[in-house]
């Protein structure tokens, strides 16, 4: 593997999955794999869960990893062809890059949408740039579009949660619109609805999206998904329920009025067949989600976020075997 930008970099998901739960039960058991080979992290963006994990899955398969919040400690980027840098810009993204590329054996990049604009944003113009001039590896970090680190651990949360039913019935998961008082990317949706679409062809879930008029996903990201816009009838019999905010994809970047109901607390949990509830984190409490369920016995997002640490390992261990 060159490139984990998306679920479709991956040739078998439940093989991947396998492979992270091996490395669960088993962290070190491919220390020699990563001797004297360097990861880069590169960060645009903030980050708590995605820094530490990748750095730790890093350090368990034996690299050594070099961390760059380009945002904060870089000098400001061009991304533009054929301008002349007489502005604020100072390096161009194909020097900086190539360089990062001459230093580490596997990238890894954290690029945010602007939100500004949507053919900019969905061009994923940086991301691709960054990966064509470093010519080496890369893992995304979360890019303008999508996260598929973390919607590869929400599967494998899923999968070693389920307990498989002797009719065969496959767990019904819904993806939860919830209420923000920010515009924010629609990158973690997109990438879970990508990541369980394609577990729906697989036979491992039944998904379902949930989401208030206008707030609809990019068709291409959710291939099969039931949609629904009322949260209860998509509750109904539910045993996962992924609660995320995303902004609107229509009306692009905007914070669009809703209905009152959205946000998922234990009044709701009654609809669900006691579903597990998931979030990506961070999240913000009474908000997004209730301190009720969140602090209560169908909170999976602490175990999800430990499973971050497995996903980036297993997709680390695959691109440094293919060196
Ligand atoms: N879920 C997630 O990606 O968390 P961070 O933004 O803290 O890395």
């Amino acid at each position: 593997m060159k490139l984990f930008s998306s679920v479709n970099d991956v040739s078998n998901i439940k093989q991947l999955v396998k492979d992270a739960l091996e490395l669960k039960a088993n962290p070190y058991a491919f220390q020699s794999l990563g001797k004297n080979k360097t990861l880069g992290l590169v960060f645009m963006n903030p980050s708590l869960r995605t820094r530490l994990s990748t750095q730790k899955a890093a350090l368990n398969l034996g690299m050594n990893v070099m961390v760059m919040n380009m945002d904060k400690e870089g000098w400001a980027l061009e991304t533009q062809d054929g301008v002349v840098m007489n502005g604020t810009t100072v390096e161009h993204i194909r020097e900086a890059a190539a360089v990062m590329g001459q230093y580490c054996d596997i990238l890894g990049l954290r690029s945010f949408p602007k939100l500004n604009n949507r053919e900019e944003d969905y061009s994923e113009d940086f991301f691709n740039k960054f990966v064509k001039y470093c010519a080496v590896p890369v893992v995304s970090l979360e890019s303008a579009t999508r996260h598929p680190l973390q919607s590869f651990a929400d599967l494998i949360t899923i999968h070693e949660t389920w307990t498989k039913k002797a009719d065969g019935t496959k767990p019904k998961v819904v993806l939860a619109w919830a209420p923000h008082v920010k515009a924010l990317p629609q990158a973690v949706p997109n990438s879970f609805a990508e990541w369980m679409c394609k577990a729906q062809e697989e036979g491992m879930v039944d998904f379902t999206i949930a989401q208030p008029e206008g707030y609809e996903l990019a068709e291409n990201f959710t291939p099969g998904a039931k949609i629904e816009y009322n949260l209860e009838h998509a509750l109904e019999g539910a045993d996962y329920v992924y609660v995320k905010n995303w902004s609107s994809y229509k009306d692009y970047g905007k914070v669009l009025t809703y209905p009152d109901g959205w946000m998922m607390n234990n009044d709701k949990l009654k609809f669900t067949n006691d579903a597990k509830i998931m979030h990506c984190l961070p999240v913000r409490r009474d908000l997004e989600l209730s301190s009720e369920i969140l602090d209560g016995p169908n909170s999976l997002v602490i175990h999800e976020a430990g499973n971050r640490l497995w996903a980036a390992q297993a997709v680390i261990k695959t691109m440094l075997e293919e060196l």
